[in-house]
């Protein structure tokens, strides 16, 4: 895409260490570690305040760690040559003058960059807004702010890929059109993180999860080891005599009548005990946890873990 010849982006890998980053008392970023690969799209998942935004800006070089490094392809932000060309990142879609059109935003980017006028509309077209280029983007719904800002992030044709929430405030077309962008630049080589605090989301674009909780990396795995190592298993079963299950398997059993839900005990457990107690089971389902669901208990596990350490000191 992008009608550039096909090119290899370098395979840029993001590598932080230890990085750390205090504002007064806070410890927003707290010891991190991670590598974010190129060819994949990973997912920065946290809740609001957990320190994805202020990552971010580390790497950019928009702030100064406390501690720890983070480099780009081995280099500091600060330090690469002609960054556009390697990263390209939108953070605060709103940071636009109102007053000027798409296409003189970008015109005036790619001019300070050093980067050819016909780069311009081909970005324009890549993100869909070619129809309003001449239009001031004072006038702009927040997802054509959202696209412009992208836009402005590829006029370099970088390898690297960093957006802060790019789904917030699209609606479904356009949430199906930033993940179809994502998966087609990952697929290019390059390396591609976005943040969010919607799991549901993510569930849909990410191959690979790092998750943040109160500045600390609580997990760093492709998504599917994500979703089924710390989900507990959850199965759904119907049939007769449920009660006698629900007997046995006590407050691991939520049995309403003729169906019921198991947690925490396979499938293949529960239909053993089935058998041994004559338990005519019509229907035995594993139900796979959903990223929802393990970000939630992981970031309560967590919370729970700082609460007694905080008590106890
Ligand atoms: N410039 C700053 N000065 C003081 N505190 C800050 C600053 N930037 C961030 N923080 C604090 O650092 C913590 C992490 O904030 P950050 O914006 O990185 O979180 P986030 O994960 O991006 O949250 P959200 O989902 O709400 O965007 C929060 O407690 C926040 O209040
Ligand atoms: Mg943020």
């Amino acid at each position: 895409m992008c009608g550039y010849p096909a090119r290899t982006y370098g395979r840029i890998v993001i590598d932080a260490q230890g990085l750390t980053k205090h504002y007064g008392r806070t410890a927003a970023v707290d010891e991190v570690s991670f590598r974010v690969g190129p060819g994949r799209v990973t997912g920065f998942l946290g809740p609001n305040g957990s320190g994805k935004s202020t990552t971010m800006r580390l790497i950019l070089g928009l702030d100064t760690p406390t501690r720890g490094t983070v480099t780009v392809g081995g280099l500091r932000f600060r330090d690469l040559a002609r960054s556009l060309h390697v990263v390209g990142a939108v953070l605060d879609a709103g940071d636009v003058l109102a007053g000027r059109t798409a296409a003189a935003h970008l015109a005036m980017l790619a001019a300070g960059n050093g980067i050819r006028r016909q780069r311009v509309d081909e970005v324009l077209g890549v993100v869909g807004l070619a129809d309003v280029s001449g239009r001031r983007v004072g006038g702009f719904s927040l997802g054509m702010r959202q696209r412009l800002g992208i836009a402005a992030a590829l006029l370099g044709d970088p390898g690297v890929l960093i957006l802060d929430e790019p789904m917030n405030g699209l609606d479904t077309e356009g949430i199906r059109w930033i993940r179809r962008l994502l998966r087609s630049m990952a697929d290019e080589g390059r390396t591609v993180l976005l943040s969010s605090h919607l799991m549901s989301e993510m569930e849909l674009v990410a191959d690979h999860l790092l998750v943040i909780g109160a500045g600390r990396l609580l997990a760093d795995e492709p998504i599917g080891e994500f979703v089924s190592r710390r989900g507990e298993s959850v199965v759904r079963v119907r049939g007769e005599r449920l009660n006698v299950l629900s007997a046995v398997l006590g407050a691991r059993a939520d049995i309403h009548g003729e169906i019921g839900v198991v947690r925490g005990v396979s499938a293949r457990e529960i239909g053993r005990l089935a058998l041994e107690h004559a338990i005519v089971l019509e229907e035995l389902t594993p139900v796979q946890a959903s990223v929802e669901d393990v970000f939630t208990e992981l970031v309560a596990a967590h919370q729970q873990y700082r609460h007694q350490h905080w008590e106890n000191a």
